[in-house]
């Protein structure tokens, strides 16, 4: 593990205890888990179906997308996100796999899922482009990337650093549509781009920056 990779594991184990504190991040209310569920019901399969989500911290997504009966593995660099993940699966009495690993490499063998799914996740990554191409192996012929994220307002502004070394990710910060989209595209058979931005009951309250979901189909 890189220098950089290690103060990125220790910062989300010292966020995890309080990272579902956020509306976006725990999905406590009502509103904002009904708005997530409703997404995600629109981007996966209605059958039950295969889904590995990269970056998974406390299994926000996971949840709702188990509940509704999909098979979940769920992978994340840091110990103490999977704590939270497999803790409130198991208050939920659900199922769930979850593993401690690197996203550009998730520690799942040679296995292929007919979703990946990505949550504020690529703007951390040292090499995303890696991680992208990894992902599109892993789904089957037909699966669905589903890769949500944003450039964020605040990006780049403060005076504080994510961690030592973040000035350095390709992406810190946020990336833009646009952008994630220009190194999708050579990966996928097809992909559009729905904006998140204005739908306020996703994040708990109205944003101003660029929220987007990129939506691709899989080549076969
Ligand atoms: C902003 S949080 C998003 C968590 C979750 N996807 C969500 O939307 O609630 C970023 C997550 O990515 C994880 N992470 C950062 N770099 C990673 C990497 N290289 N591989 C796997 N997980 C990573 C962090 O530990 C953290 O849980």
């Amino acid at each position: 593990m890189t220098e950089t990779s290690a103060a990125i594991t220790k910062y989300w184990d010292g966020a995890a205890a309080s990272f579902d504190d956020e509306p976006d991040h725990g999905l406590r209310a009502d509103h904002v888990r009904a708005a997530w569920t409703s997404l995600l019901h629109g981007w996966v399969p209605s059958h039950s179906v295969d889904v590995l989500d990269v970056g998974c911290g406390t299994g926000s997504l996971s949840l709702p997308l188990a509940a509704a009966g999909h098979r979940m593995t769920g992978v994340d660099l840091s110990a103490r996100m999977i704590d939270q993940a497999r803790a409130k699966f198991a208050a939920a009495g659900l199922e769930g796999n979850f593993l401690v690993g690197d996203a550009a490499a998730p520690p799942t063998g040679d296995r292929q899922y007919d979703v990946v799914l990505s949550r504020h996740l690529v703007w951390t990554l040292p090499d995303p482009d890696v991680a992208l191409r990894e992902w599109a192996k892993r789904l089957r012929p037909g699966g669905t990337l589903i890769l949500i994220e944003g450039r964020w307002r605040e990006a780049g502004q403060s005076d504080v650093p994510y961690v030592a070394g973040a000035g350095a990710l390709p992406w810190n910060g946020g990336v833009s549509a646009a952008d994630l989209a220009a190194h999708v595209r050579p990966l996928v058979a097809e992909l559009r781009v729905e904006s998140l931005s204005d739908d306020p009951n996703l994040w708990g309250g109205p944003v101003t920056d660029e929220r987007y979901a990129l939506i691709a189909k899989a080549i076969g």
